[in-house]
């Protein structure tokens, strides 16, 4: 545990017991034993980029919060994720005093290149948005990034935290449970608790069934292979390739570091894909009639399948439990939208809980849902877009032509280029 503010170290005396349905309840009555932190005003479940941007912006207001994580702290900071952030989820960060990692580190990226019949295109999609461009920054920076700067404003996390458990969400105070890294059950009470665990967390669980609208695409049938190569980029841009085996796609991380997608059928099992297979694959269908080598190098994990399927989780709020990021939604890997959402997600949830505890103004928080989601449909529309113009459907000829009109309306159209740069940019 990493615990800095004296303020939330737990004066009040008490220790917890299990119930019956193993929750944890608090009893007073018990022996006197010291016990941190029974209390903060806000608890954040999840210390991905949604939990950090809300938890630091909340703890520089002066709001106690406390962070809970079940992952260690080297996991969470070395964890490989998304690489690529938008100039939305930039300015969440400058206007936060967050993107001191990302200004020093992160590299600009204006241009993108398509791969379509052998020929390479580029498309210069900064220059048609105004030069509002991207960062390729890898999340695991930021994430470090981010829990030093929440530590840094006195706020704190607690790694390691297992069997998190979230109670009396309609009430004022709603309570979170969780084994603490010694071992120990402790309760916390609350009067907001952030529900930033991702797609598999316990907040979004802890909602009763029919509270929730789900709103999902049906059957996507595509999936990508998903690797990660200890190599250097054989690249400046990301690259798009479009082949008749499918889509493959060269992503950007850092000068050791490349992601490779594979489109697959979406019942693929990962083992069938050795590395000399993805290899292999990622040669030929990024092949193009001009002087260029794909460097190969070791895998740095398993490939693993993503489906394509997208899904929203709606309204994102149930009594003091708020949802953010991957916990309301999924959204396709394609335009790397997702990690910017939960960024913006992180901010907007924040100063919704600020303005209720400070000002007792519960506006932005009855706001809060639809000020997410709407961004965030805006985002899966810029994702469909995208994964129409790449994805291949091999036994369609029919979507396959409409596909090559597509691709030759981007290659030499200033208007398709300039509608592709703005979906590609915007909201996140
Ligand atoms: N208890 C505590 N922590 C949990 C629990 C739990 N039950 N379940 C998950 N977590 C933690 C995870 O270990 C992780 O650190 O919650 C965190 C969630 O972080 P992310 O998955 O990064 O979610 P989010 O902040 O919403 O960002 C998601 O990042 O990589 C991009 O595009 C990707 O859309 C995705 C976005």
């Amino acid at each position: 545990m990493i615990k800095n503010r004296s303020a939330l170290s737990g004066e009040t005396v008490a220790t917890t017991q299990s119930a019956p349905d193993g929750r944890t309840a608090l009893r007073p009555d018990a022996p006197a034993r010291r016990s941190r932190p029974q209390r903060a005003d806000v608890v954040v479940i999840g210390a991905g980029v949604a939990g950090l941007v809300a938890a630091v912006i909340l703890a520089r207001r002066g709001v106690d919060t406390l962070v809970l994580e079940c992952a260690s702290r080297a996991r969470v900071e070395s964890r490989p994720r998304a690489g690529l952030l938008g100039p939305g989820a930039v300015d969440v960060l400058e206007r936060n005093g967050l993107a001191d990692g990302l200004r020093a580190e992160g590299a600009p990226h204006h241009n993108c290149e398509f791969r379509h019949r052998r020929q390479a295109f580029i498309v210069e999609y900064a220059r048609h948005a105004g030069g509002r461009h991207h960062v390729v920054y890898p999340q695991q920076k930021l994430v470090a990034g981010l829990v030093a700067a929440y530590l840094a404003s006195g706020g704190v996390i607690e790694f390691d935290a297992t069997d998190v458990t979230l109670d009396a969400l309609t009430s004022d105070h709603p309570t979170v449970s969780f084994v603490a890294a010694d071992g120990q059950r402790r309760t916390v009470e609350s009067r907001f608790i952030a529900g930033c665990d991702g797609h598999h967390g316990v907040s979004r669980r802890s909602i009763p069934e029919g509270a929730l609208r789900n709103t999902r695409q049906h059957g996507s049938p595509w999936a990508w292979l998903a690797v990660l190569a200890a190599v250097a980029p054989s690249t400046d841009k990301i690259i798009y390739g479009i082949s008749p085996r499918g889509f493959a796609g060269h992503m950007l991380r850092d000068h050791r570091t490349s992601r490779f997608y594979l489109q697959v059928e979406a019942a693929t099992d990962a083992a069938d894909w050795p590395s000399e297979r993805i290899w292999e694959e990622l040669h030929t269908r990024l092949a193009v009639d001009a002087d260029w080598k794909l460097a190969e190098g070791p895998l740095l994990e398993p490939p693993n399948v993503i489906t394509m399927d997208s899904l929203f989780y709606e309204p994102m709020r149930f009594g003091r439990l708020l949802l953010a990021g991957d916990a309301s939604r999924r959204v396709p890997p394609a335009a790397a939208k997702g990690a910017g959402l939960a960024i913006a997600d992180g901010e907007t949830l924040a100063l919704a809980v600020a303005a209720a505890l400070h000002n007792s103004d519960e506006r932005p928080l009855d706001a809060y849902s639809e000020a997410c989601q709407a961004r965030a449909w805006l985002a899966q529309e810029a994702s469909t877009k995208l994964l129409q113009m790449v994805n291949v459907e091999l036994s369609d000829s029919f979507a396959r032509r409409l596909q090559d009109v597509r691709l030759d309306r981007l290659r030499t159209s200033p208007v398709a280029a300039a509608e592709f740069a703005e979906q590609y940019l915007s909201p996140v």
